[in-house]
């Protein structure tokens, strides 16, 4: 079984890195075959809206999207981690949320079958406060991505009140609860 990680935090070794870590451990614990990407790395332009893809489904803009819709389609399971930026998700990881309309056209507007597979995904979030609020908007972005993908919002681990870097560590729970995630999502 293939687990994608996908590290939506600029910061690396941060909380959200972290907290994706241990989950993909916990998938490679069972025996999954884990890959992460680090968005921030990699060369992903923002939606253009030139809606090439309501042609054929593939966006015309050429850049690292054009290796990671590969990976999106093809993976088992899927591990989204983000921090939050403004009671959002950092611009980064939208961008590539929002070139996957290239997916979207492909299901819903070209009518064609994504994967034949069940795929799952789950959403790890951190945050520095503890607003009742504090991920409402981004689990929505998230599920929308998913659906977008024809991935099943499957789980999720939402961490409030952790903001240094690394500060994660010392929270009572989160990385252990990261790594039973990550089981959970390849059982
Ligand atoms: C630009 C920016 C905006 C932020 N906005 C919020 C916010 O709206 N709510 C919140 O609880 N924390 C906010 N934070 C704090 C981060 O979510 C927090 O420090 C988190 O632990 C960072 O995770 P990381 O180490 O994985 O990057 C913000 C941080 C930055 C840099």
């Amino acid at each position: 079984m293939k687990v994608l990680g996908i590290m939506g935090s600029p910061r690396i070794q941060g909380n959200t890195h972290l907290l994706l870590d241990e989950a993909l451990k916990g998938a490679q614990s069972l025996g999954a075959e884990i890959e992460k990407l680090v968005v921030d790395k990699l060369e992903i332009a923002p939606c253009k809206e030139y809606y090439g893809c309501l042609k054929d489904g593939n966006c015309v803009i050429r850049d690292d999207m054009d290796g990671i819709y590969p990976k999106l389609l093809e993976t088992d399971r899927i591990l989204v981690a983000s921090p939050m930026f403004f009671y959002g998700i950092p611009s980064q990881l939208k961008a590539l949320i929002d070139r996957c309309q290239a997916t979207w056209a492909r299901k819903y507007v070209l009518k064609q079958r994504l994967s034949d597979k069940e795929r799952k995904g789950a959403f790890l979030a951190v945050g520095a406060t503890k607003g009742k609020q504090l991920f409402d908007g981004s689990i929505l972005v998230i599920k929308y991505f998913f659906q977008a993908i024809d991935v099943q919002y499957a789980d999720e681990l939402l961490v409030r009140g952790v903001d240094k870097r690394g500060e994660i560590k010392d929270h009572h729970t989160a990385l252990s609860d990261a790594f039973e995630l990550g089981k959970r999502l390849v059982q």
